[in-house]
């Protein structure tokens, strides 16, 4: 079926015929404890486990590790800042002794092997100390994006149950300083579950009160620790033992902790710096995402620091901080070789400087290629990219769960053909298949749902934090034998993967992974609404934006748009800046099917202003015209 160049078509074949030999082979990569022998058992966990009788630890692995191994001196982490105006190298030595003495600290303050601790920090190195220093002692992170408010927060705080919270005084926006210390106080006062402690980091723009007897403030504890001289050393974990969890919108708006385990985790992102990206060790690697999402956790941190290579920490955005060529200016003063980031942010950059005219400002010569993930790539941005900086765009297609890339273009192995609007082809170890409703195949280039057969290759998730029941229904109950992605796609003849969308109530706001459901939620609370729906609407910049369409309660004498103002902000205050929830829109009735099935994809369809039918199971057809006004009150729609 595939036209796919022999290499890769190889490798992929090797890979689902004899993955015992596949994977053994790619663990050679990694420093074992004790080294595997056997790569994956097929009786353990839910649908088996990789490495099962194999231990490392993964701070070793990224950080001592070249230490010992000559790179001490080589930087590590280059913190480039340019919203605080800052720039900070550390070497792996360097870096080796401040994840030391943290993790002692930690220790101190009672964490231990399979403790949690929550991480609640902004692009500092701190942060990267704080998540290294967890793996070095076998206890399990869990970051959260500083965009969540005190609500979300809450949620992942009483769901992880941490020992100790890491914490900075603020986060730096360009337009205004983000007080953390309000928000983690009111999450951990909403939340049951207390912290033993809370290592509080103050940054300048914004000191934060600490709270006697609870909080600790970082750099004095460190500065102690470090006066002591005590540090630790990294513990051996069993390759399925938790690495971290990480939580990710789901589709009723309670937040899934998805589990990260050890062994596997490091050896599919070592293989992938070497054949996707085309990595060598020693380069610089600069991923512009945020460690609180996915992309941040497998590609600012844990991949390029075990694969040995410089990483870059970008405190900014891709445009205003100060222009559209501040990506470029971090790859030309930083000699980096691979940029990885949202096609959200190259539309920013295209928005801002059409003409690619910063791109000429700076010496690009040691860039080799930029990669997307995140959204779909419009093929607009691939092309424009691809002009302006005469090297490979690629798309790549992941999700929080698989913790690398399901589909992609392999430029280490051999780079394919590039189709606009494609993510090419499967990496190792993912069998994928496109089915359709009843769970059969569909021919080449007929959409459907995109499923994984199983088992996932290593790097993706086991289950979900504290429930097993939630894994099992939410991705292996649609399709026996299968990983649900929920994301819709198409295969075509040459066995190239295009992602159309969700299948649920997932949207993608700039590259930002929210449920509607989670938004619904939050209207819903409010006093005066009887029903609602969000959905996801085109966006020219940030891909998709929400929506949200209210209908009030009879006898509510308030004006609407006095409402829909108060709703803003209360899905501002309850999940956060991030969900970029700017539009209610107050209606008299939402259209539903006799059923009272809310027509949500025929509403999104009115509002992008594509061609729709009307579902025969209408209740009221007049309901869809009446949300058509509606938006084109506001200039939306067609
Ligand atoms: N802490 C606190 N607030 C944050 C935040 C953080 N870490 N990150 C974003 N926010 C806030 C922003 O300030 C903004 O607030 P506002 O409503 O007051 O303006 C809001 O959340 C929405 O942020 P964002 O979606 O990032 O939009 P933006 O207008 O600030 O920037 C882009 C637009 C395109 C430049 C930006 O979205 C971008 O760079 N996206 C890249 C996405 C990405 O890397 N995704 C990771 C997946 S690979
Ligand atoms: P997240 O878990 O936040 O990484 O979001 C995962 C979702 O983002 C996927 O299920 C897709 O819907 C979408 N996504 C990620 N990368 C791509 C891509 N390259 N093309 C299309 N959609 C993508």
């Amino acid at each position: 079926m595939t036209a796919a160049a022999p290499a890769y078509a190889a490798v992929h074949a090797a890979s689902i015929a004899d993955p015992e030999r596949f994977w053994l082979d790619a663990a050679k990569a990694i420093e074992w404890e004790t080294a595997p022998e056997r790569a994956f058992d097929e009786g353990a966990g839910i649908y088996g486990r990789w490495f099962p009788d194999a231990r490392l630890n993964a701070c070793h692995n990224a950080v001592d590790r070249h230490v010992e191994g000559g790179r001490a001196d080589q930087a590590a982490i280059i913190h480039d800042s340019p919203v605080t105006g800052t720039k900070r190298t550390i070497s792996y030595r360097e870096l080796r002794d401040e994840v030391a003495t943290l993790a002692a600290v930690l220790s101190g303050f009672g964490v231990g092997r399979g403790d949690r601790v929550v991480i609640y920090m902004p692009m500092v190195p701190e942060a990267l100390f704080g998540m290294l220093a967890c793996a070095r002692l076998g206890a399990i992170h869990s970051v959260v994006f500083g965009g969540f408010a005190a609500n979300e927060l809450a949620a992942r705080i009483e769901d992880a149950s941490p020992t100790v919270i890491l914490a900075a005084s603020c986060g730096v926006e360009p337009a205004r300083t983000v007080a953390y210390k309000p928000l983690l106080d009111a999450a951990i006062a909403r939340s049951s579950h207390k912290p033993e402690a809370c290592l509080i980091l103050q940054r300048p723009q914004a000191l934060a009160g600490l709270m006697e007897g609870r909080d600790h403030d970082w750099a004095e504890t460190v500065a102690a620790a470090k006066a002591e001289g005590r540090t630790a050393d990294p513990i051996a974990m069993a390759a399925t033992d938790p690495l971290y969890i990480l939580y990710t919108s789901g589709t009723t708006g309670k937040p899934k902790g998805v589990v990260r385990d050890t062994g596997g985790y490091c050896v599919a992102l070592t293989w992938s710096m070497t054949n996707l990206y085309g990595v060598r060790p020693g380069e610089v690697y600069f991923c512009a995402s945020d460690i609180g999402w996915v992309v941040g956790h497998s590609y600012i941190v844990y991949a390029p620091l075990l694969h040995g290579c410089t990483t870059v920490l970008y405190e900014g955005k891709p445009v205003g901080t100060p222009d559209a060529g501040a990506f470029w200016r971090v790859v030309a003063e930083h000699g980096v070789g691979t940029l990885f980031t949202a096609p959200t942010a190259l539309r920013a950059i295209k928005k801002d400087d059409p003409r690619a005219a910063k791109i000429a400002d700076y010496d690009l010569s040691g860039f080799r290629a930029l990669f997307l993930a995140g959204e779909r790539a419009d093929p607009d941005s691939v092309a424009w990219a691809e002009t302006a900086l005469g090297k490979p765009v690629i798309d790549h297609w992941w999700q929080t769960e698989t913790g690398w890339a399901i589909a992609g273009n392999p430029i280490g192995i051999e780079k394919l053909p590039v189709k606009y609007g494609s993510t090419a082809m499967p990496m190792p170890g993912y069998d994928l298949h496109i089915l359709d409703e009843s769970g059969k195949p569909v021919p080449a280039g007929t959409m459907g749902t995109i499923a994984l057969k199983l088992p996932l290759p290593p790097g993706c998730l086991p289950t979900l934090w504290g429930s097993d029941a939630r894994f099992r229904s939410s991705y292996l109950a649609t399709f026996a034998g299968y990983y649900d992605t929920s994301d819709a796609g198409i295969r075509d003849a040459d066995g190239y993967v295009t992602v159309l969308g969700r299948t649920d109530d997932i949207i993608n706001v700039a590259g930002h992974r929210l449920s509607t459901g989670g938004m619904e939620a939050v209207l819903a609370a409010h006093p005066d609404v009887a029903e609602c729906a969000v959905i996801g609407i085109r966006d020219a910049l940030k891909g998709e934006a929400p929506c949200g369409f209210v209908v009030l309660k009879s006898g509510v004498f308030k004006e609407p748009a006095e409402i829909e103002r108060e709703l803003v902000a209360r899905v501002r205050d309850e999940i956060g800046p991030v969900a970029a929830f700017k539009l209610a829109l107050t209606v008299e009735r939402l259209p539903k099917t006799r059923s009272g099935k809310i027509l949500r994809a025929t509403m999104k369809a009115i509002a992008d202003g594509q061609s729709y039918t009307t579902p025969p199971t209408i209740e009221d057809p007049a309901a869809l015209d009446e949300i058509g006004e509606s938006l084109k009150s506001r200039g939306l729609g067609a």
